[in-house]
């Protein structure tokens, strides 16, 4: 029979040490074996379809010609951003959140200012005379032919928060402003978008309501040569 001098706890801690880092071990072989590898996905078809190689080319540009966008290619240009594409429910090329719409586009060219009328697809005249200098404070932007102004209109959507209405507004200005994107990776035109501005001046001038706030603006033109 062992008397109880024969006990050595320094053993037995030995012996607990080896099981614990056999059982380790173990676990972390299982671990590792279980480990989600990256997945290599297939190389980009840019060639096969006609989007993809638009959006191989989609980028933004700086510099512009001062040529000005025929009618054509302001009216392609106004539809593509934010035209009506389903005529029987008055439904637009972008979404925007409970399809409420709040993005006006007004549209800076030399001649003037204008709000574009997605549902009569008409250019309204707001203010003669060219403010596109003054709807951004970047040099590049006196040069672009055209200026576009998202602007949000509070009084559309409803009572909704705060913070809501500015998450919806900046996200459905920026679906338009992809649009505008594509269309001018389609056509050879230079584009950028534009946080850079004095909102305040500018809503002075383009005579905004307190329920309208810019959201974004957008240079278009013709490339520079
Ligand atoms: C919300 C937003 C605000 C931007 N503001 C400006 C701006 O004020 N000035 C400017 O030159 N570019 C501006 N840009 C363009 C970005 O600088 C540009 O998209 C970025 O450098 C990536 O280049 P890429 O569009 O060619 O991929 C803005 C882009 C976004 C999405």
């Amino acid at each position: 029979m062992k008397s109880k001098a024969n006990f050595r706890p320094a053993g037995a801690i030995c012996l607990v040490g080896v099981f614990a880092t056999i059982l380790l071990f173990m676990v972390s072989t299982v671990a590792w074996a279980d480990e989600p590898k990256p997945v290599q996905l297939s190389k980009p078809r840019t060639a096969d379809s006609p989007l993809m190689q638009i959006l191989a080319k989609r980028s933004s540009a700086r510099t512009f010609s001062p040529q000005p966008l025929p009618m054509n290619v302001l009216s392609d240009l106004l539809w593509a951003a934010n035209g009506i594409n389903r005529p029987d429910s008055g439904r637009r090329t972008a979404p925007s959140a409970k399809n409420m719409q709040e993005i006006d586009i007004y549209v800076a060219t030399a001649e003037g200012l204008y709000l574009y009328d997605a549902k009569a697809h008409v250019l309204k005249p707001i203010l003669q005379g060219d403010i596109r200098a003054m709807t951004g404070t970047q040099a590049y932007v006196k040069d672009a032919a055209v200026q576009l102004l998202y602007v949000a209109d509070d009084s559309r959507m409803g009572t909704l928060k705060e913070q809501d209405k500015l998450v919806y507004a900046a996200a459905d200005t920026g679906f338009i402003s992809e649009n505008v994107y594509l269309f001018c990776a389609a056509e050879g035109l230079a584009t950028v978008v534009r946080a850079g501005m004095d909102r305040t001046a500018l809503a002075k001038l383009m005579k905004l309501t307190p329920d309208q706030r810019i959201v974004l603006a957008q240079s278009i033109g013709y490339p520079k040569k």
